[in-house]
């Protein structure tokens, strides 16, 4: 053997025994890989994240983003943030029973939350630091919550009622809870990655769906939907996620300031979330595409009437104490629908 080859694999698996930090100044690299478009609260709020997690550690950190699943898709991206090809996510709760933490799908349970404040007391309260936590024992830390929004029906008949659902292919996330409403309006859920939905309504794979109105807009869902009925009957909100593995390794010298990055990310977030909805349903209705129904307050009461059975059905999945700690919370009562 040569000697500078000798010399060259020296060196190298000498460097390779230093952690990367530890050489010349090069930055610690996030990959935080994302299903939905730039222009989302999601995406806004990783852009943001990226921003000032480089500029508070003075580019000791960069967060490179990889939006509307150009890297993985809902499934693949939790395997990959286990397997540390990707540290950061931020995936709907309604997106980690396949992890095998299902206890998150208590906010997919139709009508649970009637408006933003009363979701804040469960996520910013100790029910949702203690949801969080759940996810430690699988190489999972959860950093925060982010909003989109309320979601709302769409398909191509009319929405006036629970039985306009009926028979109709819905796609769903991967939710137990949202299978199970789908099933009490009688329509027939299916399951599909977020990125294969606007192909699947447009070829009619599917004849609707559910979302906020910010992911409605973006995908452009509503170029092929011609009804939107704005039921509000369900919360899509994220859990920002990391490998535990990359969290705990971070150096003393950034942590502070990527946690700051984050609460100010979160901030800004669930500002966009609230503020986009309005002017994106604007959009939505100027388009022409797709006409928007307001439902009247019988027609509200209908959709309750058929949805919220399904929380005592989802008990034994979720946990009945917890489903009752989110209504002490928020002063839902059941009973009443
Ligand atoms: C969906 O699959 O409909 C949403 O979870 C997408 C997202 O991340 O908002």
């Amino acid at each position: 053997m040569k000697i500078s080859t000798l010399l060259f694999g020296l060196v190298a698996s000498t460097l390779s025994a230093v952690p990367l930090v530890a050489i010349a100044q090069q930055p610690i690299v996030i990959k935080f890989s994302h299903v939905v478009a730039n222009d989302t609260p999601k995406g806004q709020g990783a852009e943001f994240f990226a921003k000032r997690a480089s500029e508070l550690t003075k580019g000791k950190v960069k967060v490179e983003v990889y939006a509307n699943s150009t890297l993985y898709k809902d499934k693949e991206e939790l395997e990959a943030l286990q397997l540390g090809a990707v540290q950061m996510l931020a995936p709907s709760l309604a997106k980690f029973g396949p992890l095998g933490v299902k206890e998150f799908e208590v906010f997919d349970l139709p009508y649970i939350f009637d408006n933003y404040a009363e979701l804040h007391k469960v996520t910013q309260g100790a029910i949702g630091k203690n949801l969080l936590k759940k996810l430690e024992p699988k190489g999972v830390t959860g950093l925060a919550y982010w909003d989109n929004g309320f979601k709302s029906f769409s398909a191509n008949t009319p929405i006036l009622m629970p039985d306009d659902l009926k028979g109709l292919k819905m796609r769903i996330q991967s939710s137990k809870v949202l299978e199970a409403q789908m099933r009490a309006l009688k329509s027939i859920p299916q399951v599909m990655a977020f990125s294969e939905v606007y192909q699947a309504l447009q070829t009619g794979v599917v004849d609707g769906t559910e979302n906020p109105i910010s992911n409605l807009y973006t995908q452009k869902f509503y170029e092929v939907q011609k009804h939107l009925a704005l039921t509000d009957h369900g919360y899509l909100g994220y859990a920002v996620i990391v490998n535990k593995k990359f969290w705990d390794g971070l150096p003393a010298d950034v942590r502070g300031q990527v946690e700051q990055a984050m609460k100010e990310a979160t901030d800004f977030a669930n500002k966009v979330a609230k503020e986009d909805a309005d002017k994106q349903l604007e959009l939505v209705k100027k388009s022409g595409k797709t006409e928007v129904h307001v439902p009247t307050a019988a027609e509200r009461l209908a959709f309750k009437k058929a949805l919220v059975p399904v929380h005592k059905q989802m008990e034994s999945r979720i946990g009945k104490d917890l489903i009752q700690s989110v209504y002490k919370e928020t002063g839902f009562d059941p009973s009443k629908f």
